[in-house]
């Protein structure tokens, strides 16, 4: 689907991915509405367009009633809609023996329930209209899973079953449904997550999960929002963003049992040279 005079919606705005990929759709001539819960960090789009090509909104994607009057207000504001990129997500790590029941509704409630909500909310727009696009974001870590990861591994597997089958639901229809699965992305997800424990099962703080993140996110965000919105103008079913989720999606299909067994060696051997390569440093600068 061509972009240009389109209007997309994009959920999770203000930071990251989002971020970029309204800037990414703007270049491309899209009108686009843009929602967070961060309205500060949404503020910050406002020089990129005028009113007439972006709007801004305050939404939480978890709320089902909010996104229904959000999807109304911007057919109202732009005539139509055309595509909807459900990608506001959240973090957690915790060993799945001591989860907080609280924090796993927390993050499914946004993770899981708000791509549902963002789905259907905008389907009925979507739907008239002659061509359109509904992409929902799970990630690498809904191919394959990882230890104090149950919750997220829980929601993003259950997104892309969710844009599976609803992509067959609408196999005649003009709706294409992209899955994009990204690996590491260099944003503030981390940061703005809740972490209890890390993937050896010990304690852990939100400051070091961020910096164990930042070393091993290879891709920025707006490569990955670049990827994103040429998927959608090819119409692809399903997007892998960067060398790790490609290489790791190809492990888990060879060793779909065992695929842990050779993945934590490697992290194992990762932390050895993170570890020397900060034990050397001072000696460096010394
Ligand atoms: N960064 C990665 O490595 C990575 C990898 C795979 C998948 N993803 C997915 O990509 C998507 C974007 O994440 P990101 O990496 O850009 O993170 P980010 O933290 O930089 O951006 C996420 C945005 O979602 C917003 N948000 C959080 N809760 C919300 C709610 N209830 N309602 C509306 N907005 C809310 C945040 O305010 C933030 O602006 C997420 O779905 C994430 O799970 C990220």
């Amino acid at each position: 689907m061509k972009l240009n005079n389109k209007v997309i919606a994009v959920t999770g705005a203000a930071s990251g991915i989002g971020r970029c990929l309204v800037s990414n759709l703007l270049a491309e001539g899209a009108k686009v509405a843009a929602s967070d819960v961060d309205l500060q960090g949404l503020e910050g789009l406002r020089p990129l367009a005028p009113e007439s090509d972006l709007m801004l909104s305050e939404l939480d994607v978890s709320d089902r009633q909010a996104m229904t009057s959000w999807a109304a207000a911007v057919a109202e504001h732009f005539g139509q809609v055309d595509g909807i990129i459900n990608n506001a997500g959240v973090a957690l790590s915790c060993h799945a023996g001591e989860q907080p029941r609280e924090d796993f509704c927390w993050l499914f409630d946004i993770n899981f329930w708000g791509v549902v909500n963002g789905t259907e909310a905008f389907l009925p727009y979507l739907q008239s209209r002659p061509q359109a696009s509904l992409v929902n974001i799970s990630s690498l870590f809904g191919l394959m899973s990882v230890p104090s990861q149950s919750a997220y591994n829980a929601a993003k597997f259950a997104v892309r079953g969710y844009s599976e089958s609803l992509r067959q639901d609408l196999r005649h229809s003009n709706v294409v449904v992209t899955t994009v699965h990204p690996g590491g992305i260099q944003t503030n997800i981390a940061r703005n997550g809740r972490h209890h424990h890390d993937l050896d099962g010990q304690p852990t703080t939100v400051a070091a999960t961020a910096e164990l993140f930042d070393n091993i996110a290879r891709t920025s965000a707006d490569a990955a929002a670049r990827a994103i919105v040429k998927a959608m103008k090819r119409g692809q079913r399903r997007l892998l963003i960067g060398s790790d989720a490609r290489l790791l999606d190809v492990i888990q299909r060879l060793c779909p049992a065992y695929y842990d067994r050779i993945l934590l060696p490697l992290k194992a051997l990762g932390d050895r040279l993170t570890r020397r390569k900060a034990e050397s440093q001072p000696s460096t600068r010394g």
